[in-house]
């Protein structure tokens, strides 16, 4: 089993997927230890729809295969992947989100998060799902699983909602698709910890926010777009 910092620091988004079948019981491991992420006054307003081989499973991962599809080909021209050079972090990132996409039907295994609204729906309720989807990643690759998160599932929420029952007050807040790498786990790649760590303030750097000796950096995406500026 891997170190938690290790595993922390390898667990990188996977988007190729061998076509092994997820057991019962690895899915058993990884929705524990999803479900001992902390929450609001321990709410717990995290709900888990696995999809895998059930009827209302085809139907709703064709309509999230649909619709990932659709919102990749816009955010692909939207943020110019297509002009990121031959091996860029960029052009690598748009080839595996192409292949992603393409293959969506036959990811081994789709979850689909859900988040149930405490009173109005606000901002709050994605704080306290998140870390459970993060937690479920982490598992992932504890047991030589990879995945990946999307929020695409927003732009089908009540196509979803019709095929698997979901109440109308329950978000479909996240999909994470898993499966067994068809790469390797390796580092993540962020920008240095000097320029996302400010002490006393916005802004200045501490000395000793440095990275361990070895690390590599990326500061990959698809940087501002031209009508919304840079980015702090
Ligand atoms: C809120 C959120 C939304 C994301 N949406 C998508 C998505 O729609 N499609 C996708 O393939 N990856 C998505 N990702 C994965 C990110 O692209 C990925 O975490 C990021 O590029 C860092 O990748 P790395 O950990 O492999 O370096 C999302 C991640 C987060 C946290």
């Amino acid at each position: 089993m891997v170190d938690l910092l290790e595993g922390i620091a390898t667990t990188r988004a996977i988007r190729r997927f061998r076509p092994d079948p997820v057991s019962d019981d690895d899915l058993a491991t990884l929705l524990f230890a999803a479900t001992r992420a902390p929450s609001g006054s321990n709410r717990q307003p995290f709900r888990f729809i696995v999809l895998r081989d059930g009827p209302r499973a085809h139907e709703a991962r064709a309509v999230l295969g649909r619709t990932f599809r659709a919102a990749w080909d816009t955010k692909r021209a939207a943020d110019r992947y297509d002009e990121g050079a031959g091996d860029s972090p960029k052009a690598r990132m748009a080839r595996a989100m192409q292949s992603f996409v393409d293959s969506f039907e036959q990811v081994p295994v789709v979850i689909l998060v859900a988040a149930l609204p405490w009173r109005q729906l606000s901002f709050f309720e994605g704080a306290s799902v998140y870390p459970a989807c993060q937690n479920l990643l982490l598992a992932a690759r504890a047991v030589g699983l990879g995945g990946v998160l999307s929020m695409w599932q927003a732009m089908a929420q009540d196509e979803l909602r019709a095929v698997l029952g979901v109440p109308d007050r329950v978000v479909l807040a996240a999909t994470i698709a898993l499966g067994r790498p068809a790469g390797a786990h390796g580092p993540v790649r962020r920008r240095p910890l000097s320029e996302l760590v400010y002490e006393d303030g916005w802004g200045e750097a501490p000395a000793w926010a440095a990275d361990p000796p070895g690390t590599r950096f990326t500061s990959a995406g698809p940087g501002p777009r031209a009508s919304h500026g840079r980015r702090p």
